[in-house]
């Protein structure tokens, strides 16, 4: 077999076969197939696309190129949780202990900062003391005895994905429906949880901008987990604004703890319970709607779910105090709040200016091993469709540098507007079952 044969199969639009798909994986880990070669097969999948064949056989290979991991020791139903990425979106640090409080293990494995979106795993390192590199044995467990964990991607988990994605970084190949859904759902497959709630985004802040896409990418997603049988829904989300009131890695924490003692805002709320509702229904255990909601709502208003992020930090080894008392996060030294100079209605708050202005200030990483201030950030006081009087503060930004506030005023100036009229705006968009 020859990778050239592949790549002309695949610029004319033919299906590849298994046994092109495995060749292809092993050989380029094996550094048997150069990097050019990989690059011009990834842009004709960019341009030619995958049927759901392909794309799960290349999601099962990726997914083997590592550990799969086996949760079995784990008594119950072991649910996961992926999000595509996106702009303030703090939802693991919610989800996670909500749904371990309603009684399910969770295991989680998250990433750090990718482009211009934000980490689990950055965000969690700014609680003093929190590890995040756990081994598997101690990652189960914690699970066995406190039912949730969160960890970094241990360095064998996919290890074809990590390499392909630095290629489809440098490549303008990342926006790829096939690429994305069998980079996503390898990992999903090797982290061994038996359910999958998948948020994709959709919006200025995300990488799919259009329903369309997002809608493609889920089902093919839901189509793939299925054939590796897996329990899967999507969560279609929008990403034109950031999700939530604040964006940076200890702001973002502190607003999930507020969203725990039940006062955080209202949309990262409903995407956390609308997530978990998909999950419970696909475990089975209780079908009405409407009772999963309460229920998981109960669990924020009755303190079950803040005891469980309490117990996550105190079992990694962090600082609980910050829980009661939010001084003891990473602090900014500098806090510089905007002030509307009219009255109207927010017309335009976008995620991806707001994360370049965030970036800006130091909150992001442009190369691989830059170190992040984990202290700055944007808290925003008006959102899309909100009401707004002249001289009310519209953001706050919380940096160290003033010449890197500078820059992020700057590129804040383009990311939101004020008119007359008041928009409508919807979060959830679409559930794919
Ligand atoms: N997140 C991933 O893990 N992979 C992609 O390709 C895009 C988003």
């Amino acid at each position: 077999m020859r990778m050239v044969d592949i790549i002309i199969k695949k610029r004319n639009g033919e299906k590849l076969s298994r046994e092109e798909i495995e060749f292809l994986i092993d050989k380029y880990l094996e550094n048997e197939i150069p990097d050019y070669q990989m690059s011009a097969l990834l842009m004709a999948i960019y341009f030619r696309g995958m049927d759901d064949e392909e794309t799960t056989i290349l999601t099962e290979k990726m997914a083997n190129t590592g550990k799969i991991i086996d949760l079995s020791e784990i008594e119950g139903i072991k649910i996961d949780k992926h999000s595509t990425g996106g702009v303030g979106d703090k939802t693991t640090l919610v989800f996670a202990p909500l749904i371990s409080a309603y009684g399910f293990p969770i295991a989680k494995m998250s990433g750090r900062s990718l482009g211009h979106t934000g980490g689990t795993i950055d965000k969690l390192e700014s609680i003093p003391g929190f590890r995040t590199n756990l081994t598997l044995e101690e990652v189960i467990n914690q699970v066995k005895k406190i039912g949730i964990s969160i960890v970094g991607q241990t360095e064998n988990l996919v290890p074809a994905d990590k390499k392909i994605y630095a290629l489809r970084d440098v490549t303008g190949t990342v926006d790829s429906i096939p690429l994305i859904a069998s980079s996503i759902m390898s990992k999903k497959i090797a982290g061994g949880s038996d359910i999958i709630v998948l948020d994709v985004k959709v919006g200025k802040g995300a990488f799919i901008e259009s329903i369309d896409k997002a809608e493609k990418l889920a089902t093919l997603m839901v189509n793939i987990g299925r054939r590796l049988g897996k329990k899967i829904s999507v969560v279609i989300s929008n990403m034109d604004e950031p999700l939530g009131n604040t964006v940076g890695n200890s702001l973002e924490v502190i607003e999930a703890i507020e969203t725990l003692k039940g006062y955080g805002p209202s949309d990262l709320k409903e995407l956390v319970i609308n997530l978990g509702v998909q999950a419970v229904l696909l475990s089975g255990k209780e079908k009405d709607e409407e009772k999963i909601r309460r229920d998981l709502e109960n669990l924020i208003k009755n303190g079950s779910a803040l005891k469980k992020f309490r117990d996550l930090i105190v079992a990694q080894g962090g600082n609980d105090e910050v829980i009661d008392n939010y001084k003891l996060f990473p602090q900014a030294k500098i806090q510089k709040e905007i002030f509307s100079r009219e009255e109207g209605y927010i017309t335009k708050m976008d995620a991806y200016l707001i994360a370049k202005s965030v970036m800006a200030l130091g909150a992001g990483r442009d190369k691989k091993d830059d170190v992040i201030d984990l202290s700055v950030g944007i808290k925003i006081h008006k959102k899309l469709g909100d009401k707004v009087e002249k001289n009310e503060p519209i953001v706050t930004f919380f940096a160290n540098d003033s010449s890197k506030l500078s820059i992020a005023q700057e590129i804040f100036k383009n990311a939101y507007k004020i008119g007359k009229d008041r928009i409508d705006k919807r979060l959830i968009l679409k559930i794919i079952k």
